[in-house]
């Protein structure tokens, strides 16, 4: 049997993209990298947790597994009693028991399993029967902390984070923070989700490129302005940029703004390394990959609007036909790339940047001991 042939077995791609191959199918295929993948990018990276709207006064708390499927870590976030926001473990620190089930109003966390309880800032509190206890009790009895952030009412949780968030979200808030974030409502009914039979970062790759929209989304293409379609690399981001074929589907860029002057219809930013935050004269649609198995993944659409009025050519069921298109089409590439006779292809140095980058950065975390 001819078995898949090798380009070389230097696996660290080049940095020109011109030169470079792409990355090894194993990436895709292999579970071992599958699992490394979770500890070194996932529980490193900046995860879109929520908005402040969910947890307006103190005394909310939210229960939230981070990396729902994939990392599943079962955290909670607060207001607590000085108006602080908070992240914490949902994990009791007697013997484990999940705390918080649902979203609640509460003066102080109380386990169901043994009574122990808790501030909203994670601070314990008392421990029915462990009156005797030696060094009881200690910092580790406190509800260990995860770092927060924010972009304007969105908030953003890591467990060990590998970059900056201002690193991750700079480019981003310069180029759309102009825009009323702060008003948007979200929409359930313009938000789902859909469960892809491919690995994660194979529906990453799709997003990052604009090669395939002739092919895959021919009724697309009438709409897009690809003359006017173009990419921008940051370190840990990737922003692609859509030209408006009509300036009515344009947004109005203050004067100041480093775009001001240009008919744009769409700001599409990927933040590595699973999430798309895409913005519209009308509003938001965040897209969160969420690797699920090494070849399944749930991909959370959630919709912000801040006027409905500019919403005329945005059509729920063309969004649900791309989405569909592009499913279809991921899922063929999972098949493809488990073959004995295929390894890596090439990039397309026009079309196919940013997946090259994505790619880079891939490799780089996951070496990241
Ligand atoms: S597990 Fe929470 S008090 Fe025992
Ligand atoms: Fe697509």
């Amino acid at each position: 049997m001819t078995l898949k042939p090798r380009l070389s077995d230097d696996e660290v791609i080049n940095s020109d993209v011109a030169k470079s191959a792409t990355i090894p199918s194993k990436y895709y295929t292999d579970p071992e990298l599958y699992k490394l993948a979770q500890e070194r990018i996932f529980a490193r990276s900046w995860q879109y947790a929520t908005e402040t709207d969910r947890l307006k006064v103190p005394g909310q708390v939210i229960s939230w597994t981070m990396g729902e499927g994939g990392l599943n870590e079962p955290l909670m976030l607060t207001r607590d009693n000085d108006d602080k926001l908070r992240c914490l473990s949902n994990v009791c620190t007697h013997r484990g028991a999940l705390l918080v089930e649902s979203d609640c109003h509460l003066k102080q966390i109380r386990c169901r399993y043994h009574g122990r309880r808790f501030s909203l800032d994670g601070q314990f509190q008392s421990a029915p029967g462990f009156e005797d206890v030696c060094n009881f009790p200690a910092p580790s009895d406190n509800l260990p902390s995860v770092p927060t952030e924010q972009f304007d009412k969105f908030i953003f949780a890591s467990l060990h984070p590998a970059f900056s968030f201002e690193d991750l979200i700079g480019d981003m808030n310069k180029r759309v923070g102009f825009l009323p974030l702060k008003q948007s409502q979200f929409s359930a009914k313009d938000s789902r989700d859909y469960v892809v039979n491919a690995n994660w970062a194979l529906y990453c790759d799709n997003y990052l490129e604009g090669l395939h929209v002739p092919y895959v989304h021919p009724s697309l293409t009438q709409l897009l302005d690809t003359k006017n379609y173009t990419t921008e690399i940051q370190p840990l981001s990737i922003l692609q940029v859509g030209g408006a074929a009509n300036p009515c589907d344009a947004f109005d860029l203050p004067e100041e703004h480093p775009d001001y002057g240009k008919s744009i219809a769409a700001y599409y930013y990927f933040l590595f390394p699973n999430m798309m935050w895409n913005f519209y004269p009308w509003g938001l649609s965040i897209n969160l990959v969420l690797p699920m198995a090494i070849d399944k993944t749930r991909i959370k659409f959630i919709t912000y609007i801040w006027d409905e009025s500019r919403m005329a050519q945005y059509s729920p069921t063309d969004i649900d036909k791309t989405e569909r298109e592009d499913e279809q089409v991921v899922e063929l590439v999972q098949k493809g790339v488990r073959s004995r006779l295929y390894d890596r292809g090439r990039y397309s140095k026009h079309w196919e940047d940013g997946v090259h980058h994505f790619h880079s950065l891939l490799l780089k975390y996951l070496s990241l001991e």
